[in-house]
């Protein structure tokens, strides 16, 4: 019988996101604060060789997909080899980034079984992108989403809401799906060290399918079914090639069904996004002893709903959410 990590609510964890790098060829202001994070020392940082062990346990305890993710995951030297080494294991796998340059990676991708990509993209206006990013990156990020689509990747665009911001763009992004096959997935803003979170800057799911139903034809908006363990609710318009959804983690978590680990690049295990509490699998491997008990007891501990941040009461107080990491260390 295989064996699964499931922890005191009944959930089983199949899904591993590993963060491979805390830096960012980017700067969203939503996931990092203006001045940066104070990086891990690099001997801190896992190695390809430590990646592939840790996650090889992970797979031998029953996860069956990886997502890689930052930073930026493309911006680590050895992402090749780290492709490579994953792609022996039994497991879906899977990536996050902002795709600046995933033009460059797009054979070793392919060589790899990786062929789906989740594409980090707020707005579709080139100056709105400088703003929020504070680069000029616009143009190459979403000529390689037509790239990526071409080259017949399964391509998901995430796009972080934010009130008097981007919010006029809902049906421009939804319109982007007119021709394109892709799913684009608006996500309520949520609280991070250093980001400045503010409920009243975040655009609920229920803002987001306001301006919906204000646009299209109410026969024309069909609610589809999500995927098991699914961030996010998908829906389509009739005749459009591609698909949208929200992902709603402040307004309507889906904690319940929460199959997700977290491994940051330093190798210290998060069983939640929201929790502050790490355990430090890497430290345990250089000492030469087992994960396998740190990884049962971090599963053991998992809060029933966002790290223990169970009311938007508790969300609210910067002591609560000002203990965890930036986005940018955890990796989404
Ligand atoms: P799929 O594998 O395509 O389902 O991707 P995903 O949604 O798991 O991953 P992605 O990296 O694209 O993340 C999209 C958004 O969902 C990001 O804003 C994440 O922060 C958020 N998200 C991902 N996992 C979790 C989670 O476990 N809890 C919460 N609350 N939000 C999450
Ligand atoms: N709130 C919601 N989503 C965020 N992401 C980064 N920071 C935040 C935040 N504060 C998203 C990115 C990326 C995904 C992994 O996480 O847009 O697509
Ligand atoms: Fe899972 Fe924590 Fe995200 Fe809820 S907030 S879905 S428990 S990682």
């Amino acid at each position: 019988e295989k064996p699964i990590l499931q922890d005191l609510h009944g959930r089983d964890h199949a899904y591993l996101r590993i963060s491979l790098i805390e830096r960012c060829n980017l700067r969203c202001t939503y996931c990092m604060p203006e001045e940066g994070v104070k990086l891990s020392p690099k001997n801190h940082l896992m190695t390809y060789k430590e990646i592939y062990t840790i996650a090889k346990t992970f797979v031998d305890n029953g996860v069956t997909k990886i997502r890689l993710t930052g930073g930026e995951p493309l911006i680590r030297k050895d992402i090749p080899t780290i492709l490579e080494k994953l792609s022996t294991l039994p497991v879906e796998l899977s990536i996050t980034s902002n795709a600046v340059i995933i033009d460059k990676f797009i054979d070793v991708l392919k060589a790899n079984h990786v062929n789906k990509i989740n594409v980090s993209l707020d707005s579709l206006d080139a100056a709105k992108f400088k703003h929020i990013t504070r680069r000029h990156e616009f143009k190459k990020v979403y000529n390689n989403i037509l790239l990526l689509v071409k080259e017949g990747f399964t391509v998901k665009v995430n796009a972080v809401l934010m009130k008097g911001f981007n919010d006029n763009e809902i049906i421009d992004f939804i319109n982007f799906t007119k021709d394109l096959p892709i799913s684009v997935r608006f996500i309520e803003f949520m609280p991070f060290d250093g980001n400045k979170w503010d409920m009243s800057k975040m655009v609920s799911y229920a803002e987001v399918m306001e301006y919906v139903n204000a646009s299209f034809l109410k026969e024309n908006i069909e609610r589809l079914q999500d995927a098991p363990n699914d961030t996010s609710k998908n829906y389509k318009i009739e005749g459009y090639k591609g698909s949208f959804a929200i992902i709603s983690s402040v307004t309507n978590p889906f904690c319940d069904s929460c199959n997700r680990l977290r491994l940051t690049a330093n190798g210290q295990l998060k069983n939640c996004l929201f929790s502050s509490t790490e355990s430090d699998l890497l430290t345990t491997l250089r000492k030469g002893k087992s994960i396998e008990p740190v990884i049962q007891k971090a599963v053991q501990a998992k809060f029933k709903v966002r790290g223990g941040m169970d009311t938007l009461k508790k969300l609210q107080e910067p002591k609560l959410h000002n203990n965890n990491r930036s986005m940018i260390t955890i990796g989404g």
